[in-house]
Order: C-alpha cells, then structure tokens, then sequence
C-alpha cells in the first residue's frame, strides 16, 4: 500500500489561547489584519475582544458570515479586503465563517469571483493572504482543512471547493469559545465530527496516518459529545470534543468524506438541515450498508472503538442521536415521489463514489423511502 501524508497547518491548543491572537498575528509578519465572522460574535463582544487583544494589528471586523456561507458573501467579502488593503485574515466561527475566510482570502488577490471556482473543476490559485482559522464549533475541522464549502443560493448548488491554499496557516482552538454554543448545535456540530472520523476511516483513499487519528476521534466523540450537550460548561468534555474535532479534521482531509457526506448536501440545501444533523442522518444506515467492506475494515474499526460489530455501532449511532434530539428519519418533511427522486439525484456528489461500497440510485431511493 502507498501513501503520502501531509498537514501543513501550525495547531496552538489549549484554553485561553485566542488572547494571544496579538502575538500569533505578530509572528506571522503581517500588519493590517481583518476578522471575518458571523453576528453572534459581533452581538457577544467576542470580536471587539479580540481586536483589542491583538496589538493593534486587527483593523476591523467583517460579521456578516451566515450558516452555509454564499457565494456572493465570499466575493464582498474580498471586495473588502482588497479596498482596506487588508494583509491578514483572522477567521472566528464555525465552519461557515471558516470557509468563507479560505476563499475570501484567496479571491481577494485576484479580480474573480468566487463562482469561477465553485463547482467548475476550475483550479483555484494558490497564492493567498496568510489565515488564522478559529473554530467555536466542535465541528467541521475545517481549521485544518484544505476545503471550503460554499453555496450559491441563486443557482440552488452547495459544494465543496478543494485547494492547497485553502489550508490556514495557524489554527487556534480554545475550548473556551465552544462554551456558548447552544446544546442543538453542539449535537449537530458534534455529530458532523463522528461522520468526519467514520467516513474517513472507511473512505476508498484511506491510509493508516488518518486511521489512527479517525479511532481516536470517534472514541473522544462516544465518550464525550452527550455530556457536552447536557452540560454545556463541562469543561472536560467541551474540550475533549474540541480535540476530537481538530483530529477528525485531519483525519479525513486527505482520505475525503463518502456516501453520508454526499448526501447532506442536499438535505441541507433544499430542506435547510444543519450540516451535522443532515451528516450523521445517513451515517448508521451506511454503516450497515458498509458492514462487510474492503476487507472486514468496518468490522476493525466498530471492534477498536468496542463495539461487539458494525450493528452495535450503528445501533449507538443512532441512539446518541435520539438522546440528543437529532433527527433519525425525514418523515416530518412530507415528501412526495419527485422530491424522493430529487434528493437521490442531487446525492449524486463526487463524494459518493469515495464509499467502500458501490452506491446505485436504486440504493439511495431504497434509502430515502425508508427515511421518509
Ligand atoms: N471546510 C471543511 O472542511 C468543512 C467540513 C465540514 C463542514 N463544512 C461546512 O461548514 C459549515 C457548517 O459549520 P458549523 O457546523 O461549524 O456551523 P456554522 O458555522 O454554520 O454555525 C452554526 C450556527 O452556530 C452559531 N455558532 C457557532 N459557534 C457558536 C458559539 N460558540 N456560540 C454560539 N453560537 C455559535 C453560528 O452563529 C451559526 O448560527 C457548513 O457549510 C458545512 O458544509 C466545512
Ligand atoms: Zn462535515
């Protein structure tokens, strides 16, 4: 077997660190910074906290990044940057904020937009303004992550973008900054880690680097995400979950995500599901599907997280997130027949083809009547 393994990004970890954001900034050589966020941290003081702390190099803030970041966000984002002359990018959010800030601080050194590269196939430059990526989700792991995955309503398309200048330079996780999370979108948030860990774990391109880190996350996410979400100030396991992120980030980078990944996308972009809660819907049911793959393999990983085999663990999939109301079925969407066969299309993603087992259109219909 051949493999290559490469993780470019400087990780700082640990509880208070974001207070060093002047000195992490200062290293990196830069001068004008811009803070790219959502309204919750504008709304919270978190990022005029962070301006103030970060020796005057953090000029100003843009807070308009929404869940499931559009196109157009991305572009007047550039624009910005581009009129302020702006030379560093600080990214503070979950993954939407994340995203938006990879590409932005890519676009805004060309006179394109983003859209040239969203789904086209098109190679996206590799030069970009250097990036501090700092999750407050536990979560998508995209601090560490060469992907951005934008959506361009207008055309209805969510995609992924992938690009070696999309991999941030410094990755700050603070576990302090999960705590405010609301305990729906720690479950969402923390699913969407498992379905990182498990995906990339059985994914066509796996390896062993990213096995092992995939076995580490999974097990943190078993032990710890129920408590995070009952307890939102436990400490331990908000930062236990924080770790599981940052390691399933690097767990499926290179492998990639599968079958339940691909399916989200539409979940999320025509029925507004979460991208967690849309990820882990399908993770116990390609677990099964996925039983006897490539080997046993699936079977390896449910025994090294000590499950007695792949049903167990489909089984605690499920259960986990019954326990933390997490959708489990699609039934209170209504669908009819053409939405059924809309979904099935649009699962259709590159990702798909990424599953140990060959996934047909008859599978997905199978699927998604059960689900619905
Ligand atoms: N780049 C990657 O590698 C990668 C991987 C998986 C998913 N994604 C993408 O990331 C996006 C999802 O990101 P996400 O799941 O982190 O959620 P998010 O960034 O969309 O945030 C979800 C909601 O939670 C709020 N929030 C975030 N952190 C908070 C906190 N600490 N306190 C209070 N509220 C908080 C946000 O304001 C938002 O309303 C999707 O677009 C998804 O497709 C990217
Ligand atoms: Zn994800």
């Amino acid at each position: 077997m051949n493999w290559d393994y490469l993780q470019p990004v400087k990780i700082i970890f640990g509880k208070g660190k974001v207070r060093e954001i002047g000195k992490i900034a200062e290293e990196l050589g830069c001068k004008k910074g811009l803070l790219i966020t959502g309204p919750f941290f504008i709304k919270s003081g978190q990022a005029e906290k962070m301006i103030k702390e970060s020796k005057g190099l953090l000029k100003a803030a843009y807070g308009d990044i929404s869940p499931n970041p559009d196109v157009e966000e991305v572009d007047r984002c550039a624009k910005m940057i581009r009129e302020e002359g702006i030379d560093f990018i600080v990214a503070l959010g979950g993954g939407s904020s994340m995203d938006a800030a990879k590409a932005a601080a890519t676009i805004a050194l060309t006179e394109d937009s983003i859209r040239k590269y969203h789904g086209t196939g098109e190679k996206v430059p590799q030069e970009h303004l250097p990036l501090i990526a700092i999750p407050t989700t536990a979560g998508t792991g995209s601090e560490v992550t060469c992907v951005s995955v934008l959506t361009d309503r207008k055309n209805k398309k969510k995609s992924p973008i992938v690009s070696d200048g999309f991999y941030p330079d410094v990755a700050i996780i603070d576990p302090e900054l999960t705590y405010t999370m609301p305990p729906q979108v720690t479950a969402g948030t923390g699913i969407d880690v498992l379905s990182h860990a498990i995906e990339g774990y059985w994914s066509k391109g796996h390896q062993p680097i990213c096995d092992a880190l995939a076995i580490h996350a999974a097990d943190l996410v078993f032990q710890y995400l129920y408590k995070a979400y009952k307890n939102p100030t436990d400490e331990e396991a908000r930062e236990k979950m924080c770790e599981a992120s940052v390691i399933a980030g690097l767990a499926f980078t290179l492998p990639k995500t599968t079958s339940s990944h691909a399916c989200s996308f539409p979940l999320t972009n025509l029925h507004h599901i979460p991208h967690g809660e849309a990820c882990g819907l399908t993770l116990d049911y390609f677990a099964r599907i996925n039983k006897d793959a490539d080997g046993g393999r699936v079977l390896e990983l449910a025994k090294k997280l000590g499950f007695e085999d792949v049903d167990a663990m489909a089984d605690a999939i499920h259960d986990l997130k019954a326990s933390m109301g997490l959708r489990n079925d699609l039934k209170d969407l209504h669908l009819n027949e053409e939405q059924i066969a809309e979904l099935v299309k649009i699962s259709r993603h590159p990702n798909l083809y990424n599953n140990p087992v060959e996934i047909t259109d008859e599978m997905l219909l199978e699927m998604y009547e059960k689900l619905c």
